[in-house]
C-alpha cells in the first residue's frame, strides 16, 4: 500500500518535470536493487579530471588570455602577425635584430626608425584569428621599450575592430634608453570578435620593442597576465579531481629539440623561450602555421589553475622519446640523466620549501607555500621496450628519492593490441601507481567496453583512463562531431568506470579544448572562438558524473547482475559519506522509454526529496553551438520519495541521475 502511493507520488512528479506523459506506458524493467548499506570500495577523489594540451589553441590563442600574436617576433617568420604600415620603401624603418648570442630564450625584437612629419608610421597585430574584444572592458597593453637619447618616438595604440572602426585609443612614450617596461591601459566602446591592435608611431627616432602585449582586465581571478575567465570557469564547473598537463603528444615533441621542457616554462615570461608547436604542422587537412607556444602559461601557472579549480595536479613528463608518431628520437641511455634530473628538480619546484634551490623560483614566483603535488606521469604514448627501459630508470631514481609521489606509466597510444599487450606484460617488472590507457574509438566501443574492467587485476596497479573520447567520423576528420550519440556512449562506458572505481583511480576525456577556428583535432570537450565558449554534450556527461562522484562505490544489481547494457541499460550508484546522499547513474542506449524500478536496499531512513537530473535527446546527431551553448544540458527536478522503492521513466538515449536523501 504505502509502495503503491508512493510510486504514484513519484510518477506524477515525473509527469511534472516532463519526463513522462500520462498516456504513454514503459515497458517495466526486472527491479534494480541498490545495496546502500554495503559499500564496496572507496570512490578516490580523483575518479573524474580533465586533460588539458596546448592543441587546438588550447594555450595561446585559446585559455591564455593574451591577445598579441608573435608578441616577441620569435615566430619562425619574424613578422608574422604583424602588418607594417611605412612611409618609405627604405628597409630600414622596421627591422628584426637578433641577438641570439646575448639573449638566447628572447633572441629577437623590433627596431622601429621613423622619419618626423612623414608619416604614417605604423605596425598592426592581427591576434589569433583576430583578438575578441569586449565593449567596457579595460585592455592593458604592456611593452619592453628602449630607445637612444635624443629619440622623441611616442607611440599611439589603438584597438581596432575588424572593419576598422578605433574602439579604443591612448598614448605611451617610453621614457628610457635601457629596456624597461611601459604600460597602459585601453577602454573597449564596443564588442568585436576579430579586433586588432594598431600602433602608430609619432616623433622623430629610434624605438626598440619586445614583448608587445594585450591583455583583458577581466581574466580569471583578475590576475594580470593570465587566463580567459570563461574558459576557466567552464573547467571549474567540472569540479575536476586533477589536472593533467602539458599533454598529450606536446610533452614528446615532433623531435627531441621541440619537446615540453618544464624549465624553460617558468620565471619571467619574457625569457620563456618560444618553440615551435607540434600541432603546427602535424595534419595536412588542418596545416596551422601560426602556431607557437609562448610558455606564457607554463608550468607554475599550471600549478596555479590546478589549485584554483581545487584539481590534483598531474604534471607528465619527457622520458627520452620524442614523438613515436613523427621522428621516434631517442636520447641514448648514457644521456637520460638529464630527463631523470628533470623529474626529481620538478617534484622540488612543486613541493620543496622556499629556501630549496627549486622551492624558491616558486617562491619567488609568488607561491612560498609548496603545491602539493602528489601524482607524476613519466612519458605520454610510448610503446615498445625503449620506453620501459627509460621508464625504469626514472622509477628507480624517483622511487629512492620520493617514495610518495604516484607515478604513472604509459601502455601505448590503443587499448589493446599488440603494443598495449606488451606494455601490459612489460608493466609485471615494474611498480606504476596507475597506468595510462587511452582509447579513442566510435561509439559501438565504448559501449561494449562497459565492462572492460570488470576482470582486472585487482592486485595490480591502478587504472588512469587518461585520454578517451568516442568518435563519430575518424580522430581528426572535420566531420568528427561532438554529437550525443558519442557522449551517450562515453556515459555508459563511465558507468563500467565508476563501478570498477577500486582499479580505475582517474580518467579524464581529451583532448579539453578546440578553438573553432583554428582546431586541428576533433572532437573536443569544450569548443570557443575569441568572444565565446561552450561546453558540449559530452562535457555535460563528464560534468554529472564528476558533480556526483560522491565517496563510496555500491553495488546496483539487477537480477543479481550488474547493468552493462542490458536493454540497452548501464548503471552505477555511489554513496555519498558527506552529504548521506545515495546517486545512481543510469544511462538508457534504447531509443524508447523504459520504465526502471529502484529499490534501495537499506536500513537508513529515505528522505521524502529527492533530485532527477537528466541529460537526453532524441536526436543522436545533435549538437551543441555558439548559437545553442545548452541545446543539450542537465535538467533537474525535484523527486519525490516515499520509501525505499521508486519507479522512474528513463527517457529514450538519457543519462540520468538519481539522488536520495537518507537519514
Ligand atoms: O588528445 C590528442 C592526442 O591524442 C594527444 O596529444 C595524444 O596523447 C593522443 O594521441
Amino acid at each position: 500500500m504505502r509502495i503503491t502511493s508512493f510510486i504514484c507520488l513519484a510518477l506524477l512528479t515525473m509527469v511534472a518535470a516532463g519526463t513522462l506523459s500520462c498516456e504513454e506506458k514503459a515497458p517495466a524493467l526486472a527491479p534494480l536493487i541498490v545495496e546502500v548499506d554495503q559499500t564496496v570500495a572507496q570512490i578516490q577523489p580523483t575518479m573524474w579530471g580533465i586533460f588539458f594540451e596546448d592543441i587546438n589553441f588550447g594555450a595561446d590563442g585559446g585559455i591564455y588570455a593574451e591577445l598579441v600574436k608573435n608578441r616577441s617576433f620569435e615566430f619562425a617568420i619574424p613578422r608574422m602577425g604583424w602588418s607594417i604600415q611605412q612611409a618609405s620603401d627604405d628597409s630600414s624603418h622596421f627591422v628584426i635584430i637578433n641577438r641570439g648570442q646575448t639573449h638566447p630564450e628572447n633572441p629577437r625584437f623590433m627596431r622601429v626608425k621613423v622619419d618626423g612629419n612623414k608619416g604614417p608610421w605604423s605596425m598592426t597585430n592581427s591576434g589569433f584569428r583576430g583578438m575578441g574584444l569586449k565593449q567596457g572592458v579595460r585592455y592593458l597593453f604592456s611593452v619592453l621599450a628602449a630607445r637612444p637619447e635624443g629619440s622623441t618616438v611616442t607611440m599611439n595604440l589603438s584597438l581596432l575592430a575588424e572593419n576598422g572602426e578605433v574602439l579604443g585609443q591612448t598614448t605611451v612614450t617610453p621614457q628610457n634608453t635601457d629596456w624597461a617596461s611601459c604600460t597602459a591601459t585601453i577602454e573597449c566602446s564596443r564588442t568585436d570578435a576579430r579586433g586588432r591592435l594598431r600602433i602608430e608611431f609619432q616623433g622623430t627616432g629610434q624605438l626598440d620593442l619586445d614583448m608587445v602585449s594585450l591583455f583583458p582586465s577581466d581574466t580569471w581571478n583578475n590576475r594580470q597576465g593570465g587566463l580567459r575567465a570563461d574558459l576557466v570557469s567552464l573547467l571549474a564547473g567540472l569540479k575536476p579531481g586533477f589536472l593533467r598537463f602539458p599533454g598529450g603528444c606536446i610533452v614528446e615533441g615532433r623531435e627531441l629539440a621541440t619537446r615540453y621542457q618544464w624549465k624553460k616554462t617558468i620565471g619571467d615570461p619574457a625569457r620563456r623561450q618560444l618553440i615551435v608547436n607540434r600541432w603546427n604542422t602535424e595534419f595536412a587537412h588542418r596545416p596551422t602555421p601560426d602556431y607557437f607556444q609562448s610558455f606564457g602559461l607554463g608550468f607554475y601557472e599550471y600549478f596555479q589553475l590546478a589549485e584554483d579549480i581545487g584539481a590534483e595536479p598531474l604534471p607528465i613528463l619527457n622520458c627520452g622519446m620524442a614523438c613515436q608518431f613523427n621522428t621516434a628520437e631517442l636520447v641514448p641511455m648514457d644521456q637520460l640523466d638529464e630527463y631523470v634530473q628533470d623529474a626529481l628538480d620538478l617534484i622540488e619546484f612543486a613541493n620543496g620549501p622556499a629556501d630549496s634551490p627549486w622551492g624558491s623560483i616558486r617562491a619567488t614566483m609568488g607561491h612560498p607555500e609548496p603545491f602539493g603535488m602528489k601524482y607524476l606521469g613519466i612519458g605520454n604514448e610510448q610503446w615498445g621496450p625503449q620506453y620501459f627501459e627509460r621508464y625504469a630508470v626514472f622509477e628507480k631514481a624517483i622511487r629512492d628519492r620520493y617514495p610518495d609521489i604516484h607515478l604513472v606509466s604509459g601502455t601505448g597510444p590503443a587499448p589493446s593490441e599488440k603494443l598495449f599487450d606488451y606494455a601490459k606484460e612489460e608493466l609485471k617488472k615494474y611498480t606504476p601507481n596507475l597506468v595510462d590507457e587511452h582509447y579513442y574509438r566510435n561509439p559501438e566501443w565504448f559501449l561494449e567496453n562497459a565492462t572492460r574492467y570488470d576482470n582486472y587485476d585487482r592486485n595490480s596497479y591502478k587504472i588512469f583512463a587518461g585520454e578517451y573520447a568516442a568518435q563519430s567520423e575518424f580522430t581528426c576528420s572535420p566531420d568528427n562531431k561532438n554529437n550525443w550519440e558519442c557522449a551517450l556512449a562515453e556515459a555508459a562506458f563511465m558507468t563500467g568506470l565508476e563501478r570498477n572505481a577500486d582499479v580505475v583511480h582517474m580518467t579524464s576525456y581529451a583532448p579539453l579544448f578546440g578553438h573553432l577556428d583554428a582546431w586541428q583535432w576533433t572532437p573536443n570537450l569544450i569548443w570557443f572562438d575569441n568572444l565565446n565558449a561552450y561546453g558540449t554534450p559530452n562535457y555535460y556527461v563528464q560534468q554529472m558524473f564528476s558533480l556526483h562522484r560522491g565517496t563510496d562505490l555500491l553495488r546496483v544489481l539487477q537480477e543479481g547482475k550488474p547493468l552493462t547494457g542490458q536493454n540497452g541499460i548501464y548503471a552505477s550508484a555511489v554513496w555519498d559519506s558527506t552529504t548521506h546522499e545515495v546517486i545512481v547513474k543510469v544511462v538508457n542506449a534504447a531509443e524508447q522509454d523504459q520504465t526502471c524500478r529502484l529499490t534501495l536496499n537499506t536500513a537508513r531512513e529515505i528522505l521524502p526529496e529527492g533530485e532527477l537530473i537528466v541529460l537526453q535527446s532524441k536526436d543522436k546527431e545533435a549538437v551543441n553551438s555558439i548559437a545553442q551553448p545548452t541545446l543539450i544540458a542537465p535538467e533537474s527536478n525535484p523527486l519525490a520519495l516515499n520509501g525505499k522503492d521508486l519507479e522512474i521513466k528513463l527517457t529514450p538515449q538519457s543519462l540520468t541521475v538519481v539522488k536520495v536523501r537518507t537519514r
